[in-house]
């Protein structure tokens, strides 16, 4: 296979927050890329750092450690105000509650435009006027929207108003966190499916970042597990489903619901227990197991996984 070009590289980073002599460590040494073009999925639990390194990527969270580049190019730590412009432009977020992500007392027009009026970006009124009209029509909504107030829309106009905000700029990459999770199951797919028509129209690279395995299994190209800040497990999506390695990402695959009930009935629900690894002699280690497919694992831990590979 051709070498795949790599959009977005986070090398090694590490996120504290609280006091600098005693941080509470949110995010321990995560890497992974994303490829150009790709889907890329992030799934854990409640409070496991997923966010934080959402943030981390558009630069709202500080590293304590280790790099991001966009395209080889450093986003994290200091930045020249033009590549700061340059980098606000080519990475966007999409949040998980459009309810809480939009300013409810500016009209939809100026929560669509407020990207095009950060310093050193000059348009006249009627060309932000057209951007923003058609950001609004690249999202199903109609640009007369422009002038109501968020609260007049459903939870699924929303967060096309919280798309269409994203794409203003035209960025290349687009984290976006558990942006169907608070909206209606009915509306669900549609709003996956305009993420899906504009990646294909635009070129665009996501990181896509949900609760739950279930969610990102049809997609997501590749997905990384992550757990109490760290990332245990990263595969190809059908290679995750079909050769789970790591007990954690075991856990999480036994607690989606079966289709078919008597599967469903008869089905075993994995308990994940963080003591089961022994790793106060033997520290884990970030190991590609077989081409692709990485996993957080000690010396003993991966000879037990080769070997479960091979059956
Ligand atoms: N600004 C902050 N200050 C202090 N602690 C924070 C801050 N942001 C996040 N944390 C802590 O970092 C940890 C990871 O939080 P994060 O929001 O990244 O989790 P998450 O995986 O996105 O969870 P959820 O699925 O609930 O959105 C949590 O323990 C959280 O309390
Ligand atoms: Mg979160």
């Amino acid at each position: 296979m051709a070498e795949r070009e790599k959009m977005l590289e986070v090398d090694h980073i590490r996120v504290e927050f609280g006091k600098k002599r005693h941080p509470f460590v949110a995010v321990d040494d995560v890497s992974f890329a994303i490829y150009k073009g790709e889907t890329f999925g992030l799934v854990g639990e409640s409070g496991s750092g997923k966010t934080t390194i959402g943030r981390a990527i558009i630069r709202a969270n500080p590293l304590a450690a280790g790099e991001i580049r966009l395209d080889g190019q450093r986003i994290s730590g200091r930045l020249t105000p033009a590549e700061d412009r340059q980098v606000t432009r080519d990475v966007q977020m999409i949040f998980q509650d459009p309810m809480d992500s939009l300013n409810e007392r500016a009209k939809v027009g100026y929560i669509v435009a407020e990207g095009l009026y950060a310093p050193g970006r000059h348009y006249t009124e009627e060309q932000r006027r057209e951007m923003v009209n058609k950001a609004l029509s690249d999202v199903g909504l109609l640009p007369e929207f422009a002038s109501r107030f968020p609260h007049e829309f459903s939870g699924g106009q929303r967060q096309r108003i919280g798309i269409a905000r994203a794409l203003i700029l035209d960025p290349k990459f687009i984290v976006a966190d558990e942006p169907i999770s608070a909206l209606d199951v009915s509306i669900r797919a549609q709003v996956l499916n305009l993420l899906a028509r504009l990646q294909k129209e635009r070129g665009l690279t996501y990181l896509f970042i949900a609760h739950d395995l279930s969610v990102v299994r049809f997609i997501c190209d590749r997905i990384a597990v992550i757990h109490k800040g760290r990332i245990v497990e990263l595969a190809e999506s059908e290679q995750l489903f079909a050769h789970p390695l790591h007990p954690y990402t075991k856990a999480l695959l036994s607690a989606i619901p079966q289709p078919d009930p008597i599967a469903e009935r008869n089905k075993k629900l994995l308990v994940y227990d963080p003591a089961c690894h022994h790793y106060e002699v033997d520290k884990p280690q970030w190991t590609e197991v077989e081409p692709g497919h990485f996993i957080l694992a000690n010396a003993p831990e991966l000879d037990v996984y080769r070997r479960e590979l091979q059956r």
